[in-house]
C-alpha cells in the first residue's frame, strides 16, 4: 500500500515534526523529493541511518549541511544503537518546543525509502524483536501509531509514492544500495557506475578487496572484467561472466565488504540535482511545444 500525494498532504497537516530516514551512504539520493515538496516548512529531523556502512568524514559533512538548513536537525544512526529513543525524542522536542504535555502531544511522522532500516529502527524503539525482512524493496506495512512517551506519538507511514527519478546518478546509487528492486535496473550498469565512482574516490578499497595492483590503468569495463577473473566469475569457454562479476561488486558494496563508503557529497549531489532539473525543464518545454504544434 502506498500513501497517495493527497493522503500524505492530509496526514502532514496534523504533524508537528517529520522524521526522514535517509541512507547515510547516499543521503541526497535517498530523500524522497515528493516529501520535501509536501512537507514545506514543517520542522524536519533527518536521520542518517546505516552510518556504520558510510564514510564517517562524509557523514560529518552531510550532518553539518543539514544542520545548517532552516528548521532542520540531523543525527547519524545505526542499528547497533540499542536505545536511540531518547536522542530522537530530544531532537524532535527541540524542533517543536511549543508542543508537549498531554494537551498538546508531539506528533511525529516517520518516513523513509524501502530498505533504509525503518522497521529495524521501529522494532528497536518499541522493543520488539526485529522481524525478518527481505533485502529487496517493497515489503508493505500498515500504518501504526507508536507511543514513545505519554506526550510523544510517532506515526509510521506504510510507504510513499516516488516521483520519476530525475537525477540519473541517484537512480544508480539507489539501485546500488538495494532501495529499488532488482528488476528495475541492469545490474551490470549499476556495477559499472559504482566502480567508476569508487575508482575515483575509494581506489584503495577496490585494490584491497579484489587484490589488484592498481585501478587507474583499467577502464570501468576492464575493471569489472578483472574483478570477475579474480572472483572466478567464469562462463563456458573460460570467458568472464560480467553479470556475476557485477553481482559480486554490488553485493560487496551493500554488505560493507569494501569498507565504509559514501557515494555522494552535498556538493556533488547539488550539482547532479541542478543538471537533472535542467534536463527536466528542457523536457517539459519540448512537451509544451509539441502540444502547441499538435493543437
Ligand atoms: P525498511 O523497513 O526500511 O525496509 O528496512 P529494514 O528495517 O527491513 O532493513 C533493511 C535491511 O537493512 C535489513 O537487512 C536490516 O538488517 C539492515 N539494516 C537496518 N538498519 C541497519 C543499520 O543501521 N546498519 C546496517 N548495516 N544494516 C542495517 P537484511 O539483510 O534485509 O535483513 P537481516 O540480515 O537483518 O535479516
Amino acid at each position: 500500500m502506498h500513501l497517495t500525494r493527497q493522503a500524505i498532504a492530509e496526514r502532514i497537516k496534523e504533524i508537528d515534526v517529520v522524521i526522514e530516514l535517509l541512507d547515510a551512504r547516499l543521503p541526497g539520493s535517498s530523500a524522497n523529493p515528493l516529501l520535501a515538496e509536501l512537507t514545506g516548512s514543517k520542522p524536519k529531523l533527518k536521520l542518517l541511518n546505516k552510518q556504520d556502512l558510510a564514510d564517517p568524514e562524509r557523514t560529518t559533512d552531510w550532518l553539518a549541511y543539514y544542520n545548517g538548513l532552516p528548521a532542520t536537525r540531523a543525527i547519524g544512526l545505526d542499528a547497533s544503537e540499542t536505545a536511540p529513543a531518547q536522542r530522537l525524542i530530544d531532537a524532535c522536542r527541540a524542533l517543536a518546543p511549543l508542543r508537549g504535555g498531554m494537551a498538546k502531544p508531539l506528533r511525529v511522522l516517520i518516513c523513509g525509502i524501502p530498505n533504509v532500516g525503518k522497521s529495524t529502527l521501529i522494532n528497536t524503539l518499541t522493543g520488539k524483536r526485529a522481524t525478518k525482512t527481505g533485502d529487496e524493496a517493497g515489503i508493505t506495512k500498515v500504518e501504526q501509531r507508536i507511543v514513545l512517551a505519554s506526550d510523544f506519538y510517532l506515526f509510521d507511514t506504510p510507504g510513499m509514492l516516488w516521483p520519476r527519478i530525475i537525477v540519473e546518478k541517484s537512480g544508480y546509487n539507489l539501485a546500488a544500495s538495494g532501495a529499488v528492486g532488482r528488476n528495475a535496473f541492469n545490474e551490470e550498469e549499476v556495477a559499472l557506475e559504482l566502480l567508476a565512482y569508487l575508482k575515483l574516490h575509494y581506489p584503495q578499497a577496490l585494490i584491497d578487496r579484489y587484490k589488484l595492483d592498481a585501478v587507474s590503468n583499467f577502464d570501468d569495463e576492464a575493471l569489472l572484467t578483472e574483478i570477475g577473473r579474480k572472483r572466478g566469475a567464469l562462463q563456458s569457454g573460460g570467458r568472464i561472466n560480467l553479470q556475476k562479476a557485477a553481482e559480486v561488486v554490488v553485493y560487496d558494496f551493500r554488505a560493507g565488504n569494501l569498507g565504509r563508503i559514501t557515494l555522494e557529497t552535498p556538493d556533488e549531489f547539488a550539482t547532479w540535482l541542478a543538471a537533472g532539473q535542467l534536463i527536466e525543464a528542457e523536457r517539459a518545454l519540448k512537451k509544451k511545444k509539441r502540444t502547441r504544434s499538435d493543437a
